[in-house]
């Protein structure tokens, strides 16, 4: 697998110093003067009602400030809209006495040492009054409803599949995939006077957070400030403000001092969200030279009792293939566990799995490859809504991958090539992900020095958003990178959207494109419109006496975006070894290639596609929350138990680049790659492992005992 496209030169990450020598901060990392430290103490119970509370031992013990409870916690304004009992809605933390989940916060202990407060959390006593509950999805799949926004679709005749000369009809299950970034959930609070307030707190959105801050606690969103200039990971995990959020500023408020409240990684397991079990049905079938005749999926996925989360999980299957007639489902079933939240591929991940998988096997059941049968029914215009592609660069991106992994050697008789003793298999699948751009400002600065400042109040949850940043910067106005200043991660800052669906590079960097632009057009005008270069820069503020030049610049979403369908596209290739007598699975070696269009930072994005695989590996081989349905309790909420991929599990990730830009888009011709970096990749390893092996197994994780 050699390299051959993108190059990997380019900007390093304009933070990577920071991070590495420790001066990047996080937020459970600043300290402000008498700070104290919130540690919460959850139920024990999975579903009922707490019948008494003595907190008295708590509230003695030695350094503790207060306990909070729902019986003495002062109400939160923003809780009072409208009641739980009428409505679903996120959880109210310390509102009522009611239990829906295992873990659930029962008391947030505040004293003047983290460690005093983890002690006083031991010396809660609760009784409860029990309720029945349930917390496996396989034994309540009886049990879904439609989610209230979404609809089953109809394409064509519903279950055209099975009168197809060739078909295959497959259950997939996918169990609970946790949330488990670096950085822990973490939140600082001040408050000043009664009525602003500082948090610095891990979030993929500092503007919603402000607002969600704001709106609970009846505030004007200007007096609450939110910090995240660094932010450890988050994937999904801090799109919206937790209820452990919402106790940080509350407990401040309390003790009139500032509170910092660090979640426990198995606080982790319940606080945050996760990627829902779910449970899919795939019919597929074609004509027996390959064109696809009709595609049935249909799919369920776990949510709390309190809230309803939905998310796209066939929409893949309406979306990937030119296939006449589709039919879906989507089902939402309600247990006695927290919310699920997106995590990366949110949906598509998980419908990928099953739609990819089910190609592979459609593939071998025609006796035909598996690219040719994606060639075969590749999708000229978007099959659901008929509009062209703003840009679909997938054919190149199959081929790319193809040559660089020397897919024609690929033997496809399954378990008939060992290597040392191992079973080798190739596989490879799919993925597809919208390409968005939303409405962002950056207030840029041209100083007589000839530095450039742009400040925006996005996050960067890892992915090098600054760094991308300053290479459009620094190649638009034609100056060094390191003569570029990008700051993030402020509400003080002009605003700027949540980090999520792979929309920031796109959404940001016009507003960093435009803004460039328009300083250029002010120098042009100053030094009478000459075109000036950059090295002229700071010569004509000089002249002119200017200490700087500033503009303020808002980009929106491109009205003709309406005219075409926008989506990012990936293709991954897994080569596994399989231990014929363990069912131990290797990955030996991985290529993604994306179509994303114009790479605007190759050395980022690579990280972001090797992550995004790593992450899809997680999926494939070993990630799974437990939950003893007995008692509703997370077994393996700890990471000698709940196991992520670490360096010995991914010897050698690829990742190559079709870069060729999207004429609609946005300025740069990007597209986003977050997502699509994760979807299809359980699927390719899962197809690899069939190739080695000759077992499908259609129940993630590919854990060796369902290989022997
Ligand atoms: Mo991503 S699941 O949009 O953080």
């Amino acid at each position: 697998m050699e390299n051959n496209t993108a190059p990997i030169n380019g900007l390093s990450r304009v933070d990577g110093r920071m991070k590495v020598t420790g001066k990047a901060k996080y937020s459970a990392e600043y300290n402000t003067k008498g700070v104290t430290y919130g540690v919460l103490a959850a139920s024990t119970i999975t579903s009922g009602s707490i019948k008494s509370l003595d907190t008295k031992a708590a509230e003695r013990a030695p350094g503790v400030l207060t306990v909070l409870t729902y019986l003495n916690a002062p109400k939160i304004p923003g809780y009072q809209d409208n009641s739980q009992a009428q409505s679903k809605g996120p959880l109210k933390i310390f509102y009522d006495n009611k239990i829906y989940f295992n873990g659930q916060p029962i008391a947030l202990i505040i004293a003047d040492t983290f460690e005093r407060a983890l002690f006083a959390a031991g010396l809660i006593k609760a009784t409860y009054d029990t309720a029945p509950f349930q917390t496996s999805l396989k034994n309540n799949l009886n049990t879904g409803i439609s989610p209230r926004n979404g609809k089953d679709y109809l394409r064509g005749t519903e279950n055209a599949f099975k009168t197809a000369p060739v078909n295959v009809e497959q259950e997939y299950s996918i169990p609970t995939e946790v949330h488990n970034p670096t950085e822990l959930g973490s939140t600082l609070a001040y408050w000043d006077g009664d009525d602003k307030v500082t948090v610095y707190t891990k979030t993929q959105g500092v503007k919603s957070t402000q607002r969600s801050i704001a709106q609970a606690f009846k505030l004007q969103p200007e007096n609450v400030h939110i910090a995240a200039p660094f932010v450890g990971g988050a994937f999904g995990s801090a799109l919206r403000t937790w209820p452990h959020e919402i106790a940080a500023v509350l407990a401040a408020q309390v003790v009139k001092k500032p509170v910092k409240l660090v979640l426990s990684r198995a606080d982790m397991f319940t606080s945050i969200g996760y990627r829902p079990a779910s449970w899919q049905r795939v019919g597929i079938g074609a004509t027996a030279d390959g064109k696809l005749v009709g595609i049935t999926h249909e799919a369920a996925g776990q949510t709390s009792a309190y809230e309803d989360f939905s998310e796209g999980v066939v929409n893949i299957s309406q979306l990937m293939y030119a296939c006449p007639n589709v039919d879906t489902k989507y089902r939402l079933v309600s247990l006695n566990v927290n919310t699920p939240t997106p995590m990366r591929g949110p949906g598509e991940a998980t419908g990928a799995f099953a739609l990819e998988c089910a190609m592979d096997e459609l593939a071998y059941k025609l006796n035909m490859d598996p690219i040719e049968l994606r060639m075969k029914n590749y999708a000229e215009t978007d099959p659901q809504s008929g509009k062209p592609y703003s840009s679909k660069f997938l054919s190149d991106a199959y081929k790319l991958g193809a040559d660089a992994v020397g897919w024609n050697k690929r033997n496809p008789k399954p378990r008939a090539v060992t290597e040392n003793g191992w079973l080798v298999g190739y596989g490879m699948a799919a993925g597809m992900f919208g390409a968005y751009r939303n409405s962002a400002t950056v207030v840029a600065r041209l100083l007589s020095d000839g530095s450039l400042h742009i400040e925006t109040a996005v996050t960067d949850i890892g992915p090098g958003t600054g760094t991308a940043m300053t290479t459009i910067a620094s190649e638009v106005m034609g100056i060094s990178s390191d003569k570029v200043n990008f700051k993030l991660g402020d509400s003080a800052m002009p605003p700027s959207p949540t980090q999520g669906g792979s929309s920031i590079t796109a959404t940001v960097g016009s507003a960093v494109n435009d803004a460039c632009m328009q300083l250029k057009e002010k120098l042009k005008e100053l030094s009478g419109n000459s075109e000036s270069t950059a090295s002229g820069y700071a010569q004509i503020l000089q002249q002119h006496n200017l200490p700087q030049i500033e503009v303020t610049v808002t980009s929106k979403s491109n009205p003709d975006m309406s005219k075409y369908a926008s989506y990012s596209w990936s293709v991954h290739f897994m080569k596994v070894l399989v231990h014929p007598t363990t069912g131990v699975v290797k990955i030996d070696k991985g290529l993604s290639v994306a179509d994303a269009g114009k790479i605007v930072s190759p050395k980022t994005a690579r990280s972001q596609m090797i992550g995004g695989s790593i992450m899809g590996a997680g999926m494939a081989l070993m990630e799974e929350a437990v939950i003893d349905h007995r008692y509703g309790r997370l077994v393996n909420n700890n990471f000698a138990d709940y196991h992520v991929p670490i360096q010995a599990d991914i010897p050698q990730i690829e990742a190559l680049f079709v870069n060729k830009p999207d004429p609609h888009l946005n300025p740069m011709g990007a597209k986003g790659m977050g997502e699509i970096a994760t979807i299809g990749v359980a699927a390719a390893i899962a197809n690899a492992v069939f190739n080695a092996t000759g077992k499908r197994v259609r129940d993630l994780p590919l854990t060796p005992d369902k290989l022997v």
